[in-house]
């Protein structure tokens, strides 16, 4: 490789220039001209055309690319051919915007994708001569390389198109820190990506190259970085926390190195662990070498959420790990005073774990004040009514009870009236 970078910069920044953008001619793909298909291609042109006169199966086989948005020649076979002739797209004869020639060649203008399909042409007594399949697209254009390095030994970068070509590609990889040390990056041609483990993690820069080639070109595109500053662990695994007993302001938060990393003291890790109480806003940190750390300071009878990241120890210019998910964990609290239950962990979710523990504990321990109160009002009504009740009847009665008294004594009012009356006065 004789090319020059220019325009890179120290900080392990992309640079990449174009190399060569050739054009392949491209001809009968493996699969068209597999004798398998050709059969199954002439058994079904067969049962359509039953005549079998019109086909001539071995020509519909050419495949012809040509980019999107030019004009695009097809002629009707290379053998003597009678004029005039016919041109059919997909065994239409509405065709897109064209001219023919007067040598019997179809002149598609300013291609678009809806001009792909079969293309045949026949003499005028309905004869095929010729047919090929067009397809349209771009040739490969610059990618945008990006790299991730989990450990010291593993690298994958992955890329996207920066033309979108609609034409399949290949591609190879090659990466160095020296160029006569050129290792193949294996190729994942679905996931745009390739994979490849340096032993050269030392050297100071190392490039990538990666050649994309259709069959309308080919495009090599150069990234120029430094490892160590693309160097980024995996967060790390199995984030754990516990309360402790006896101590209700201690935690105990552990968690394991992330599985991409090599676990032996050669490589140790720096992790950064945050915590808070439940709703508060600031994160308390502690940074350790083990992956396992005591909190003194919890805020008793709350639930905490605790997350933690790692980074290599040894090179500060690296990068850290993306956070753990969240979890949560609550202090021990005195059984001998009363208060919401024990809960120990819940689901990374912030969302869930703000609400649900909540609702769950007000519901089992003090019912709803607000039901209590409807009950008394309840009650106090039926009483109020019972005492109404009972007054009305009691008052009742009493009249009830005096009438009777009355009735007699009226009687001897009378008697004695009427006694007074008939004495001589
Ligand atoms: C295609 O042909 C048309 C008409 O002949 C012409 O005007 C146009 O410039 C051509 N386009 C290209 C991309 O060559
Ligand atoms: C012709 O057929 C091909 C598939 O073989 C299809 O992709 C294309 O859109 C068709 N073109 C038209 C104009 O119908
Ligand atoms: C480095 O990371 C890759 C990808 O995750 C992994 O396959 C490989 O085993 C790791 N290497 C070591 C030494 O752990």
């Amino acid at each position: 490789m004789t090319a020059g970078f220019s325009n890179h910069t120290a900080s392990g920044s992309v640079a990449s220039l174009r190399v060569s953008s050739s054009r392949i001619s491209f001809k009968m793909p493996g699969l068209l001209s597999s004798p398998v298909f050709l059969t199954f291609i002439c058994f079904f042109s067969w049962s359509l055309h039953p005549s079998g006169a019109r086909t001539q199966p071995n020509e519909a086989s050419d495949v012809k690319y040509e980019p999107l948005d030019s004009n695009v020649t097809l002629a009707c076979g290379n053998s003597q051919i009678r004029l005039p002739v016919v041109w059919h797209l997909n065994n239409s004869s509405v065709l897109p915007w064209h001219k023919v020639t007067s040598d019997g060649r179809l002149v598609l203008l300013n291609v678009a994708q809806s001009a792909q399909g079969d293309y045949s042409c026949y003499d005028n007594s309905g004869l095929l001569l010729h047919s090929v399949r067009l397809r349209l697209g771009y040739p490969p254009g610059e990618l945008k390389i990006s790299c991730q390095v989990p450990n010291y030994t593993h690298v994958r970068c992955s890329w996207i198109e920066s033309v979108k070509t609609f034409l399949p590609a290949n591609y190879s990889a090659f990466i160095w820190g020296n160029v006569k040390n050129r290792l193949p990056c294996v190729v994942n041609v679905t996931s745009k990506h390739c994979d490849v483990n340096t032993e050269t993690f030392w050297q100071t820069h190392h490039t990538l190259e990666v050649n994309e080639t259709n069959a309308l070109g080919s495009w090599t595109t150069y990234s120029r970085f430094r490892l160590h500053d693309l160097l980024k662990p995996n967060p790390p695994e199995s984030l754990r926390a516990k309360a402790q007993e006896g101590f209700p302001k201690k935690l105990m938060v552990s968690w394991n190195y992330p599985s991409s990393w090599p676990n032996h003291s050669g490589f140790p890790l720096l992790f950064q662990m945050r915590y808070r109480p439940l709703g508060s806003e600031y994160w308390s940190e502690i940074c350790s070498e083990d992956s396992e750390v005591e909190i003194f300071d919890a805020l008793a009878g709350h639930a905490h959420q605790v997350m933690v990241r790692a980074r290599d120890e040894v090179n500060s210019g690296s990068q850290w790990s993306e956070w753990t998910h969240i979890i949560l964990v609550k202090p021990w609290e005195d059984p001998s005073i009363p208060g919401p239950e024990e809960t120990v962990e819940f689901p990374d979710d912030l969302f869930t774990f703000s609400t649900k523990p909540e609702t769950s504990t007000t519901k089992s321990h003090n019912p709803n004040p607000e039901d209590e109160g409807n009950l008394g009002l309840v009650i106090l009504l039926v009483l109020f009514s019972v005492f109404i009740l009972t007054t009305i009847l009691s008052l009742v009665l009493v009249v009830w009870v005096r009438r009777r008294r009355k009735e007699p004594a009226t009687k001897q009012e009378l008697t004695s009236m009427v006694k007074m009356k008939s004495m001589p006065i």
